[in-house]
């Protein structure tokens, strides 16, 4: 535990006071700071460049530490300021069920100070983590688990992503493309998550577990070990399935004033990915959350709509025809395990597009005969058209990593096909929102919606 705890705190020190747990002397044994003694972080960067008897990381925790009294408040304020997740609390939490999760960190203390470096590196994903924690305590409400069970469920959902602490922070912050090998060292933070865990005493194993495995997916095309099947836990699909819809809300649905509920239909199109009770709990969730209210729709706008979701479908059509090209030409090998992942994963986009009708000829030409002319009822069908390919495009661009990791690591013929394929994805621009319907989207909040 020492050697993850001693790169937290260079992480983090220098930007937090801190406290010294020993007494930290120079190298000729005279005391500069006492056991319990506040570092503060100018004094830190002196200690830095002085030479001491004790590694100075290896001497320190942090001063303000997060607390599972902290957990809580955050949780509820995270709650209360939006007013998807205020719906659902008002139906299912029993407030004593979820103080009683939050205090049962008390049984690992080291985690109040991993839980600070995350908070304070990764401010955004460490809220994510807590209403990610939330909502699986919900569902644990709604199946009727057991308070031990909640608090496992809980417990695995808040920490399910801080492996990501001890990832690279230019890998981990980068805004464009990861290339293959920064791939690759992203697919570990699971992995990391899982060993380090294993040093904290009590840690229950089937937390660990569902850590290990929040990004398998069920066909076999997640990582890190592709699972498939029952191989993978439950509670790990579970807190993989909350996390993505959490981020899908956070990032396209809320800055537009929209409901938790319109992230529906993309679950749906991937119920094939998972088993009926971790599925079953979360659509009642979403259900819970009422959907977003249009306002009137100009003709103007609802063309742009239709537009853009039509150049989206062209954007996918032309991606799916190189990808489906390059698969047809391939013969996999079973211990091309790489290769046959990307097969698998290709089968799976095959899957939901097949499954969703989106690229049915008949409805792309419909799609393009529309005028604009028409009501809310034609704006909510186009909407869930251009969610859904949403989705498509998120898992195309899953697909791009795998290729792009491939690509850059062989140099055989199949590399050379996914190269062609991650050149064409990387110079083939993303429909543009027109800013008419960024507008219409915003302005709902005008109307309290
Ligand atoms: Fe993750």
């Amino acid at each position: 535990m020492k050697k993850y705890m001693k790169h937290l705190y260079a992480l983090i020190c220098g930007r937090v006071d801190l406290i010294a747990t020993v007494d930290i002397e120079n190298d000729k044994g005279y005391p500069i700071v006492k056991a319990g003694g506040l570092i503060t972080t100018e004094l830190y960067n002196d200690l830095r460049t002085s030479t001491l008897l004790v590694s100075l990381e290896e001497a320190v925790c942090f001063s303000n530490k997060v607390s599972s009294d902290n957990i809580y408040r955050k949780i509820k304020k995270l709650v209360e300021s939006d007013s998807s997740f205020l719906a659902i609390d008002e139906k299912f939490n029993n407030s004593n069920g979820l103080k009683k999760c939050c205090g049962s960190l008390v049984a690992y203390p080291v985690l109040d100070e991993i839980l600070t470096a995350f908070s304070i590196e990764m401010p955004q994903l460490f809220d994510q983590s807590l209403v990610s924690a939330y909502l699986a305590y919900i569902s644990c409400v709604i199946s009727k688990k057991s308070q031990e069970e909640s608090e496992i469920t809980f417990l695995a959902a808040l920490m399910h992503d801080i492996g990501l602490l001890f990832i690279s922070r230019k890998v981990r912050n980068k805004a464009g493309c990861l290339t293959g090998s920064e791939w690759r060292q992203m697919q570990l933070h699971p992995i990391i998550a899982y060993k380090m865990l294993k040093y904290i005493k009590g840690f229950p194993i089937e937390a660990r577990k569902a850590i290990l495995d929040h990004h398998e997916n069920m066909d076999g095309s997640g990582y890190p070990s592709s699972k498939s099947g029952e191989s993978i836990s439950d509670l790990g699909l579970l807190i993989g399935l909350l996390d993505d819809i959490i981020a899908i809300y956070r990032k396209k649905f809320r800055p537009l004033n929209r409901s938790l509920n319109d992230v529906y239909p993309i679950v749906q199109m991937n119920t094939h990915s998972y088993p009926d009770e971790v599925l079953s709990d979360v659509l009642q969730i979403l259900k819970e959350v009422e959907p977003s209210v249009n306002k009137d729709i100009d003709v103007d706008t609802l063309r742009d709509l239709i537009e853009y979701t039509y150049q989206q479908q062209l954007f996918i059509n032309k991606l799916m025809d190189i990808i489906g090209q390059i698969h047809r030409g391939i013969i996999v090998e079973d211990n091309d395990k790489d290769v046959v992942k990307l097969q698998r994963d290709y089968d799976n986009l095959s899957v939901v597009i097949a499954s969703s009708g989106l690229q049915e000829s008949s409805y792309i030409e419909w799609l393009h005969t529309l005028n604009g002319e028409g009501s809310s009822q034609l704006y909510n069908e186009i909407e869930h058209t251009r969610l859904m390919l949403e989705e498509v495009i998120y898992r195309v661009n899953s697909f791009y990593n795998s290729a792009s990791a491939y690509s850059s690591k062989y140099s055989n013929e199949i590399a050379v096909k996914y190269k062609v394929f991650v050149d064409v994805y990387a110079s083939t621009i993303y429909p543009v929102v027109p800013s008419s319907l960024e507008n219409y989207w915003n302005s709902s909040s005008d109307r309290g919606v």
